[in-house]
């Protein structure tokens, strides 16, 4: 399977989450991308601790701090990244960082929506808006190649939970309702984005036994990395825009 350049995931620190599953899943890919770039809210912890030693073992991992609630530091990550990455450019960002708050009707708080809607949909469209640059560029430069991941595209990691249509369970106010307005981003991105040959997408990664799916979840963290990784190495502008998971070998388009 062909490979980016490179790639930039959020919230890519837990032993037991997405984030990290694909890092360590994208180094042993190959040929594997010359740049894997993870970020993490905090850096020096126990939080960050196996992600830091694999990059002390890894060349072509860094690591970089990012709280993706706080677009004021976003320019010097992006600095960052450039120079990593130089005439390249940055080819995927996954907008994996999220939160679940698990509050009803009962508890929900204004503070709880303003911390969901402010991790799990300001942050990846402001994150986003921060590294069109670095990804209008990537475009550019591997203008030969059909838009994909080999040019840009931004994953914007959302959930079944999302999908008004399929809501049967009701409650979960901040994180459904953050992760719809996700896919409205999404949606919008894509129209804009068409023209600069940036593929854009929201991507359900399925219920998975990470520290915020639990241990019931139906995925482990490498069977839903190696789902995503088959997902964005099929990706075509066909499906820029789309709601989209991984199941049994194809992309399949899920209602908003
Ligand atoms: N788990 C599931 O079954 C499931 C299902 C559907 C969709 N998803 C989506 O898939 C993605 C990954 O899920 P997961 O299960 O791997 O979650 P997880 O285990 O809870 O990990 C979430 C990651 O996001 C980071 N994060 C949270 N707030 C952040 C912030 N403000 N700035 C930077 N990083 C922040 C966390 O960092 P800290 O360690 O610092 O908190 C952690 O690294 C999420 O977007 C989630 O909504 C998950």
């Amino acid at each position: 399977m062909s490979t980016p350049h490179s790639v930039l995931i959020t919230g890519a620190n837990r032993g037991l989450g997405l984030g990290l599953g694909l890092v360590k899943y994208l180094l042993t890919s190959d040929p594997r991308p010359h740049h894997v770039i993870a970020t993490s809210r905090s850096l020096g912890g126990e939080s960050s601790k196996e992600l830091e030693e694999l990059a002390a073992k890894e060349s072509c991992l860094t690591v970089l701090q990012l709280n993706v609630d706080n677009p004021a530091t976003f320019p010097v990550v992006v600095e960052k990244v450039d120079t990593i990455v130089q005439e390249h450019s940055l080819n995927v960002l996954i907008n994996n960082a999220g939160i679940f708050l698990k509050k009803g009707i009962d508890d929900v708080t204004t503070e709880d929506m303003l911390q969901s809607f402010g991790t799990n949909t300001i942050g990846p469209l402001m994150l986003t808006k921060a590294f069109l640059p670095l990804l209008k560029r990537a475009a550019s430069h591997a203008s030969d190649k059909p838009p994909g991941w080999q040019r840009a595209v931004v994953i914007n990691m959302s959930s079944l939970l999302a999908s008004i249509s399929d809501n049967q369970g009701g409650s979960l106010y901040g994180y459904r309702s953050s992760q719809t307005a996700l896919n409205a981003i999404t949606k919008s991105l894509s129209i804009d984005l068409v023209k600069d040959g940036i593929i854009t997408c929201s991507v359900d990664p399925g219920w998975m036994k990470t520290d915020m799916g639990g241990p019931d979840g139906l995925l482990t963290v490498e069977a839903a990395a190696d789902n995503m990784l088959k997902l964005l190495g099929t990706l075509d502008q066909s499906y820029s825009g789309g709601f989209l998971k991984y199941v049994q070998g194809a992309i399949t388009r899920l209602d908003y």
